[in-house]
């Protein structure tokens, strides 16, 4: 059955009040590189789960996280001048903290103002290389510690993938529709071999697939024709496991998405290494020219398994309609994280914790199958 309108929109918008929205303001998401903030540039524009913010560090190096919007008269906070105390707005000058405390209000002193008015605040975490933030309600949890992001069997990269002009659940949908891997990347799993149709690719390669619920989200498992298997996690809401990388997909609002991998290179014998406390960075070009163009006047490139998986996510739509598709069989792990979204976001309305929450800062490390399947890994 497709969805109604209101069940895609229930599953798809992320903006505050939204059900969806809700839900995913119960997790951290990664928005900006800490190399994006320095003394030329200490401001920066994030949009994240549809509200326009902007993070700076001050004088004293406090970095925060503020509605962009200036509560006086609205200008915005992106071109404020960055002090010692925080950030002073450029237009008439109000002076905000990094908990959008209210510290000067120029040219008079409004102490009513200074008492009563907030600049929207939330709070900044440093992970990765990268700034973190979290716009749910307090107490805010923490950041899992994923084996990727924390192991130091290892050392990390972060690539950053071209932003998506489409909805979040695109790309997660993707990570439990094994089917598509035969097909869609087909010029590139052959590994020398010719499919027989480029209808059904390298199909029948796959004896059978099927997926599980598991305590961080869903895991999916290909059997092979030749017996062996291959298995990873989609960790819910918005992350993918796969091979020696963790995608993690930024909604950023209801039609755009950011993407960016941690990944992760296992020493080859197991053995713990030190290694920066900021990664090295790769920034992929984008799949698209125009760059910035929309289906059908952008034309996408398919050069990689990323670049395919792009266009797919994107031709759908910016928000895919899902009151005109059929699904089929091959679609049960789509229909699966549907139905776990929507329980997760009935939690959420229930005024409890949905799934992958951690709330103790010193939880074991959790295993993700970094170490579980051979023929994914890949070595230094
Ligand atoms: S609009 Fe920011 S101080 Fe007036
Ligand atoms: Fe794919």
């Amino acid at each position: 059955m497709p969805l109604t309108r209101e069940e895609n929109d229930f599953l798809t918008r992320v903006s505050p009040g939204t059900p969806g929205g809700e839900l995913l303001r119960r997790y951290w998401y990664p928005i900006a590189l800490k190399r994006e903030l320095n003394d030329e540039q200490p401001t920066r524009f994030v949009r994240l789960l549809g509200e326009d913010l902007v993070l700076f560090r001050d004088q004293q190096g406090r970095v925060g996280l503020l509605a962009d919007h200036c509560a006086h008269r609205g200008a915005s906070l992106c071109y404020g001048r960055v002090e010692e105390r925080g950030i002073a707005c450029a237009y008439h000058g109000w002076l905000f903290d990094t908990a959008g405390n209210v510290l000067e209000t120029p040219p008079e002193r409004n102490d009513a103002i200074i008492k009563h008015v907030k600049q929207p605040a939330y709070p900044v975490q440093e992970l990765l290389g990268m700034y973190w933030a979290y716009l749910g309600p307090q107490p805010a949890p923490v950041i899992p510690h994923y084996d990727t992001f924390v192991s130091r069997r290892g050392r990390r990269k972060i690539t950053v993938f071209p932003q998506l002009a489409c909805n979040w659940l695109q790309a997660m949908e993707n990570s439990v529709d094994p089917a598509h891997l035969q097909i869609l990347h087909q010029e590139y799993i052959g590994g020398g071999r010719r499919p027989a149709s480029t209808t059904r690719g390298f199909t029948d390669d796959v004896k059978d697939f099927d997926f599980y619920v598991s305590p961080i989200g869903i895991v999916k498992r290909r059997t092979y024709v030749d017996g062996t298997t291959d298995e990873h996690p989609l960790i819910f809401p918005n992350i993918l496991r796969q091979s020696n990388s963790t995608q993690i997909r930024v909604p950023i609002d209801d039609t755009h998405t950011a993407h960016i991998h941690v990944i992760f290179l296992t020493t080859p014998d197991g053995s713990e290494v030190d290694e920066p406390e900021d990664p090295p960075v790769e920034y992929i070009a984008p799949y698209k020219e125009p760059a910035d163009g929309l289906h059908p006047h952008a034309r996408f490139n398919l050069c990689s398994v990323l670049a395919q998986d792009h266009m797919a996510w994107e031709t759908q739509g910016p928000i895919a309609d899902r009151t005109v598709e059929h699904l089929a069989s091959s679609d049960r792990g789509v229909v699966l994280l549907r139905r776990l979204l929507r329980e997760q976001i009935e939690r959420v309305q229930q005024g409890l914790d949905p799934l992958g929450v951690q709330r103790d800062p010193d939880h074991p490390m959790i295993d993700t199958n970094l170490f579980g399947h051979a023929q994914d890994a890949v070595h230094v």
